[in-house]
């Protein structure tokens, strides 16, 4: 039976460095350990913790806080041009994608440098850089915490979306990931359609790019936009680029000709979240220890020792105010705890 510590810190588990505890604390690396750790905590609400990189902690957690360190990684399936890679969801997600670009196994390099670990990535489909996770998808087992039983959940049985899936919706808090398998290729496709990847090969000076040069291109921006949380506290992009009509683009349009907008299909159309929050004029807005980061405003910041609470009314006065301004209610990426 892992050990089960009490009133435990969480301020080195949550990439934002909230200060807040938690009942119970322990951790897991196999459905033995989970059956064990349930059968005593059955009345306490439990929380799945990877790398804490896409929490906001605004009080402490009352329940039993288990930190997934299912690891390993081990081939399941191989021939010429596709390997089917079987990986713990413990294991932590950057290291893994640089393992499979060692390794010359193509489909996840467009994904370097995300933090978190393998297990919360069909969570919200992780996606960067002109790729999400669903591509590469195999299936997952999940632990389902009602029955104790392992389950398998194919790409279509995951209902993945934009930053979406079935675990986040109707399965929210019903089952634990303890394994991801992905898809990867051996013939490569390269994948340069995310504008900022072909500027930034070329100032590299590559032309005919390897999975390790759009690794190590998607390294360099993300590295040259976004807060390393080893210095400030962060949790990534703090909501999801919206999503709306033409009629709200074109009124948009009448005041800002210039608003970056990406379309989907013909009724709808993405609209950069940083952009209407920096013409809103929050980008680099400090207020004591926490604050909206100056080079990325759909990043919200903890400079040192700020409350969660702080960081999520900012994120209310955001909201707010966008919508005030273009009509567009901006939704929270980040699970506010
Ligand atoms: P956690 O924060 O620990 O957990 C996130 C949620 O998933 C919680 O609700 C948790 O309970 C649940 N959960 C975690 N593991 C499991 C499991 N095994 N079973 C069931 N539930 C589980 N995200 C992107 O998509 N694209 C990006 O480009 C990106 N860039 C980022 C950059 C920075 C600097 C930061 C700080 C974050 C960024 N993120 C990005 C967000 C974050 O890295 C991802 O969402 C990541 O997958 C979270 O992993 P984690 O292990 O830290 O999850
Ligand atoms: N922009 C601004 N001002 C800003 C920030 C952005 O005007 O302060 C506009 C610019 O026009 C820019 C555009 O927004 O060209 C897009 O910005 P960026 O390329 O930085 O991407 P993003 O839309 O802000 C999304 C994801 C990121 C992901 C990047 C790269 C969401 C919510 N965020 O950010 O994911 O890494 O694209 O693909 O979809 C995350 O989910 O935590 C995350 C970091």
């Amino acid at each position: 039976m892992p050990e089960i510590k009490s009133n435990f810190s969480l301020k080195n588990f949550n990439t934002f460095s909230i200060d807040v505890k938690c009942k119970f604390f322990t951790s897991f690396t196999c459905s033995i350990d989970l059956n064990q750790i349930l059968s005593k905590h059955s009345n306490d609400s439990l929380l799945i913790l990877g790398g804490g990189s896409n929490l906001l902690f605004t009080k402490d957690f009352e329940g039993i806080v288990l930190k997934n360190e299912v690891l390993g990684k081990e081939i399941i399936e191989e021939d010429d041009s596709i390997i089917l890679i079987k990986v713990g969801a413990g294991e932590n997600w950057h290291e893994f994608v640089m393992w499979c670009i060692d390794n010359n196994y193509g489909g996840l390099e467009n994904l370097s440098l995300i933090p978190g670990n393998v297990g919360a990535s069909p969570m919200q489909n992780i996606g960067a850089y002109g790729v999400e996770i669903q591509d590469v998808f195999a299936h997952l087992t999940a632990y389902n915490i009602e029955t104790g039983e392992l389950e398998v959940f194919d790409n279509k049985a995951c209902e993945f979306g934009y930053r979406e899936s079935v675990f986040k919706r109707k399965l929210k808090g019903k089952y634990i990931i303890m394994h991801v398998v992905y898809r990867l290729s051996k013939n490569h496709v390269i994948k340069t359609k995310y504008g900022a990847i072909n500027a930034e090969l070329q100032k590299m000076k590559v032309k005919d790019p390897s999975i390790r040069d759009i690794s190590n291109a998607v390294i360099n921006i993300r590295r040259s936009k976004l807060p390393d949380p080893n210095e400030i506290g962060n949790a990534g992009s703090f909501f999801k680029n919206p999503v709306v009509r033409k009629d709200i683009v074109d009124s948009i349009k009448n005041k800002y000709p210039d608003i970056p907008v990406y379309e989907l299909d013909n009724q709808a159309f993405k609209i950069p979240a940083g952009w209407l929050i920096e013409t809103a004029g929050w980008k680099g807005k400090t207020f004591d220890n926490y604050g909206v980061h100056k080079n990325q405003a759909l990043v919200l910041v903890n400079y040192s020792d700020a409350k969660g609470n702080n960081i999520y009314d900012l994120s209310s006065k955001i909201i707010a105010d966008i919508q005030s301004k273009f009509e567009i209610v901006l939704e929270r990426e980040v699970n506010v705890i």
